[in-house]
């Protein structure tokens, strides 16, 4: 690319023997303390604190990003679009209740802050913005574009959406009706069949093939070159697929992967192909639908290859309440027994999910988001026990893409009574999902430029590992859930196959913040306030 580097423009800086600064780097010496337990043949636990070094080593250079969405004319597509647009432009807009001004609202790293320490002198604490905590990209430097099956241009896609007021899209119409998607693979069979009648941008052949793969990865580098881009990160948020069957010798491994697709096997889908396109061309690939996107031979082929992917299906209203919730409870002392989860929508995602096999995906994804936080509380439940768990999801096209979710949680308290918690979630769905799809793209680019090893090996600093659970604060499923373990887990020390999946809200997030802060030499953020309990 031939864009100047940005200058390095900190916020603040960390005074410790442990961090050094380059023009070009951040070097972190950090220890991890972690608390390492035995059982004994008493039966009595040992814990033994434990402490692991580091180094880790960020680039400061914040490159030109461009983000790839498949399903660009979709409603996240169009409204993600539109929204840093206007964010870029600073528009303010006319609407029923007063002027509108861009922000990013929704976004954890734009619109959350983090506490950086508290001040000597006051105790007060300090705060600063997440986007200030690492340098990372901003969403209004971002080069949008994307392929979609539905030709229409973004102006027109985004009237359809019908998501966005009627001022802020005059506003931002010009520029919309210049993007148009590029053509997309379709097999037909993946989606539900409610969505034919929008295919009409098509890449010839309707299964996969090396042609679709070649053809997906000329697109991302013509569009790397077209704009003079560092780095391209490309983000699934197409149709949900129905699940791909897990067949041995077509997606079990890497090289069983690429065969099937070079033979044109019906089993592989269209988000596989341009996981598998984004992975060899090695751009960062997120899947922010429920479908099993990541079969065993495409995890395997990131690992090979050194790619970022993560995944599956953006966690934006319901589940991400439900992981904030069900955390509280379980860990209040309260034995959920069951939750059950009505939604409502009537966006052309409602209509797709209105299909049996695609709903399935969804409601798989809806599902697993518990156990963890159940599996944990050996107190309230036996070995294997698990609340109940529905979920129930309508096609009701009047309200449009103000998505309905109404969850009853019902939980067991003192002495045998009981607790009912009724929730009405009421908000539109694509507003949410869009702040996820910048963050995705700001935290998955950020990862690409840390790299870390542990101190006293005199071995190169490496990356993390392909599947970027780091992302999951953003992500419903954690694509280490998948069923079949990758067979090539040889590359993968830092996270082998079963590394357990964590769903409770506070600690993804915790995992976010606290791997940046190491990475600036800080402590994770504990809330003792030793310094306020007095001696
Ligand atoms: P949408 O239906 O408005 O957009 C999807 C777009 O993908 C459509 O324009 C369609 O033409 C296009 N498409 C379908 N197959 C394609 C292919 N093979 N290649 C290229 N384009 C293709 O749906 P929406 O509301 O934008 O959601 C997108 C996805 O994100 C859905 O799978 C949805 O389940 C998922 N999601 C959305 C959330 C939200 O809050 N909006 C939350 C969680 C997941």
């Amino acid at each position: 690319g031939g864009v100047a580097p940005s200058p390095p423009k900190d916020l603040f800086v960390v005074n410790s023997p442990n961090v050094e600064y380059t023009d070009a780097e951040i070097k972190s010496k950090y220890t991890y303390r972690t608390t390492a337990v035995t059982k004994g043949s008493d039966g009595k636990y040992v814990a033994t604190p434990k402490e692991t070094k580091y180094d880790f080593k960020v680039d400061r250079k914040v490159p030109k990003v461009g983000v790839l969405l498949v399903g660009l004319g979709g409603n996240n597509g169009t409204t993600v679009t539109a929204g840093i647009l206007a964010n870029r432009r600073g528009l303010s807009w006319a609407t029923r209740t007063g002027t509108q001004t861009a922000n990013y609202f929704g976004s954890v790293v734009m619109g959350s802050t983090i506490k950086l320490g508290t001040d000597e002198k006051t105790g007060q604490e300090i705060n600063i913005p997440f986007h200030d905590l690492l340098p990372m990209v901003h969403p209004n430097d971002m080069v949008i574009g994307g392929w979609d099956i539905s030709g229409l241009n973004l102006a027109e896609a985004m009237d359809r959406a019908a998501v966005l007021e009627p001022t802020l899209k005059q506003l931002v119409h010009k520029e919309m009706a210049a993007i148009k998607p590029l053509p997309s693979i379709y097999y037909p069979d993946f989606i539900a069949a409610n969505q034919e009648d929008r295919a009409d941008n098509l890449i010839p052949g309707s299964k996969a093939c090396n042609e679709h793969v070649e053809h997906i990865r000329k697109d991302i580098r013509d569009f790397k070159a077209a704009n003079n881009l560092d780095k391209v990160i490309v983000q699934w948020t197409a149709n949900t697929e129905r699940f791909a069957d897990l067949i041995e010798g077509v997606n079990d491994t890497a090289e069983n992967l690429l065969k099937a697709i070079e033979t044109g096997h019906e089993e592989v889908s269209p988000s596989t192909v341009f996981a598998v396109a984004s992975i060899l061309e090695g751009a960062p690939f997120i899947n922010g639908s429920p479908q099993n996107t990541f079969v065993p031979g495409a995890i395997a082929l990131a690992e090979k290859h050194d790619a970022y992917i993560g995944g599956d299906d953006f966690k934006s209203g319901q589940t991400k309440m439900k992981s904030a919730l069900v955390d509280f409870l379980i860990s209040a002392g309260i034995k959920l027994t069951s939750i059950a989860s009505y939604n409502h929508l009537g966006n052309n995602d409602g209509k797709n999910l209105s299909s049996q096999r695609q709903f399935r995906s969804k409601e798989i994804s809806k599902s697993n988001v518990v156990d963890d936080m159940v599996a944990a509380n050996s107190v309230l439940y036996k070995e294997g026990e698990h609340p109940d768990h529905t979920v129930v999801i309508k096609y009701m096209p009047a309200v449009g893409d103000n998505k309905r979710a109404l969850d009853e949680y019902y939980a067991e308290i003192f002495m045998g009574g009981h607790q009912t918690i009724s929730i009405f979630n009421v908000c539109e769905d694509s507003l949410l999902a869009s702040p996820l799809i910048i963050d995705l793209v700001i935290v998955a680019e950020m990862m690409t430029r840390i790299q870390w090893k542990a101190q006293g090996e005199d071995g190169k600093y490496g990356n993390f590992h392909s599947v970027l659970s780091i992302l999951s604060y953003m992500l419903k499923v954690s694509i280490h859930s998948s069923p079949v373990p990758s067979t090539n887990s040889a590359q993968a020390p830092l996270t082998p196959s079963g590394t357990p999946v964590i769903n409770a809200l506070a600690k993804q997030r915790a995992a976010l913040t606290n791997i940046f802060r190491a990475c600036v030499g800080l402590e994770p953020e504990n809330d003792m306030t030793l310094e306020h309990k007095g001696l």
